[in-house]
């Protein structure tokens, strides 16, 4: 990465935390090249970057500002709620209503749970297809559908490392997705009727998979700044047979709440006092702003308690359906079952992704792509706050590409649902996120599409409905 991006993100992240609250004027160019030791031009490249970036703008004479948004900022997202101890889950018949709304390619995509593919490398990829299929020796064909691609374990193996996280190969299994690694977890450490903790709101598959392996929910609370309710977590780990926590760590779904490094230690220290294993859901850990990457909770990981899933569908091959677990002291059942079920995912598609990181530019591609999502974050909240009630709130996630709104209590998510639907506009209700169908008045938005007039008008159409209520 180059100077002026490092200065530009170090700029950004005063942004995001609130120390350059909007309308401040940013340092001026030679305050800023004395104090941080960069030249006037690094700083002169590092606000072009940002002011490309939507984060802040030039007033003529005067320097540079963090953008104002057209209308009052809307206040930060709190997301309360109070679940009971255990829950019995039913949801899938609810969810399944909103996913069938997605189908609609005319449909402005707010619901739906990818970026644009627009911002994929497809025509990169589909060469790295071509080359790896003419590379593959003829035995690979079926010996990798046991093991995986080796090259594809090598590369995922190295990128752990880059993160400081020590993996031996043995442990990574290859899956269709994380979906499959998820269920293959969940299912190698539990039983029909046991207890699994899970976050509240929760990526509502959680609850589907949960709900198909007759598991109960222990659902503890989220707060969008700083994660999960670790002393919740505590208090349910000592009362209940919890059997799995099965939680991300970073970037949640869907409020994109992240655990500081204090925190991932204390809920390692927690499940390990009580030898219950997690199932670290990591699928958008490559989606962060800035240049910090979360490190997992796998990363402190000395017992093999942590069950880490990973994938490829959210930052660069969606559909290729490539994922994995690095699947700790669990490794061997679950590469067993998996085994028993699906057997393996697509060999070409696992020999394109291994080509396509070794020579396609994968670290270049996820730059910018992360600076895309942190763009249209920022045009999605500052249209945010021109078109809804001036009581909304909203998170401001460091990372990923949605954003988690709480209306005006009055507001019933579900019937909004359905107005913005019949305007052909999606977007997730927050029911959906919850085994209680908590989170009425609440709805996640997608900006991971580039910010057209149409994302602005639909904006503006919501607005109204919401107005209605
Ligand atoms: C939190 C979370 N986990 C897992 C998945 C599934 O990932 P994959 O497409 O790799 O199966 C998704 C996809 O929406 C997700 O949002």
């Amino acid at each position: 990465m180059k100077r002026y991006e490092q200065f530009a993100d170090q700029i950004a992240e005063l942004i995001r935390s609130g120390m350059l609250a909007p309308g401040d004027r940013v340092p001026s160019v030679r305050h800023a090249s004395r104090t941080y030791g960069v030249s006037p031009s690094t700083v002169f490249q590092a606000y072009y970057l940002l002011e490309d970036r939507g984060l802040i703008q030039a007033r003529a004479r005067s320097g540079y500002f963090v953008r104002t948004l057209a209308g009052q900022p809307l206040a930060e997202a709190e997301v309360g709620c109070a679940p009971p101890p255990t829950s019995e889950v039913d949801v899938s018949e609810l969810v399944f209503s909103v996913l069938g709304s997605l189908k609609d390619p005319h449909t402005v995509p707010f619901g739906s749970a990818f970026p644009s593919p627009q911002l994929f490398p497809l025509a990169r990829l589909a060469r790295s297809m071509n080359q790896a299929l003419r590379d593959l020796p003829a035995h690979a064909v079926i010996a990798d559908m046991t093991a995986g691609n080796p090259d594809l374990r090598r590369q995922i193996a190295l990128r752990y490392m880059v993160a400081g996280v020590r993996l031996p190969l043995e442990e990574l299994v290859i899956t269709n997705g994380a979906m499959e690694a998820l269920n293959l977890c969940l299912q190698t450490v539990t039983q029909p009727g046991d207890l699994v903790a899970i976050e509240a709101p929760a990526f509502y598959a959680t609850l589907q998979v949960l709900e198909r392996l007759k598991l109960k929910a222990v659902e503890i609370p989220v707060h969008p700044r700083s994660g999960i309710d670790l002393g919740m977590l505590a208090e349910r780990l000592d009362k209940l047979p919890i059997k799995a926590c099965w939680f991300m760590s970073s970037l949640q779904n869907p409020i994109g709440a992240s655990l500081n490094d204090a925190k991932k230690a204390e809920l390692y220290a927690l499940l390990k006092r009580h030898q219950v294993p997690l199932i670290e859901d990591d699928v958008y850990a490559e989606l962060y702003y800035g240049t910090q990457p979360p490190k997992p909770v796998k990363s402190l990981d000395d017992e093999g308690l942590v069950m880490h899933c990973g994938s490829f569908s959210k930052s660069l091959a969606p559909g290729y359906r490539v994922g994995w677990v690095a699947g700790g002291r669990y490794a061997e059942q679950i590469a067993r079952l998996k085994l028993m079920t699906t057997i393996s995912p697509s060999v070409p598609a696992q020999a394109a992704i291994a080509d396509y990181l070794q020579h396609g530019g994968y670290d270049r591609h996820l730059r910018k792509l992360r600076i895309a999502l942190e763009t249209q974050q920022a045009a999605m909240l500052a249209s945010a706050a021109r078109h809804f009630p001036s009581e909304t709130r909203v998170t401001r996630p460091a990372g990923g590409y949605f954003l988690w709104f709480e209306f005006p209590e009055r507001v019933d998510s579900l019937q909004l649902f359905q107005l913005a639907l019949a305007q052909g506009i999606s977007l997730a209700p927050g029911p959906i996120f919850s085994a209680t169908r908590a989170f009425q008045h609440c709805a996640r938005l997608n900006h991971g599409h580039p910010w057209t007039s149409q994302n602005e008008q639909a904006m503006q159409v919501l607005g109204r409905i919401l107005a209605s209520f």
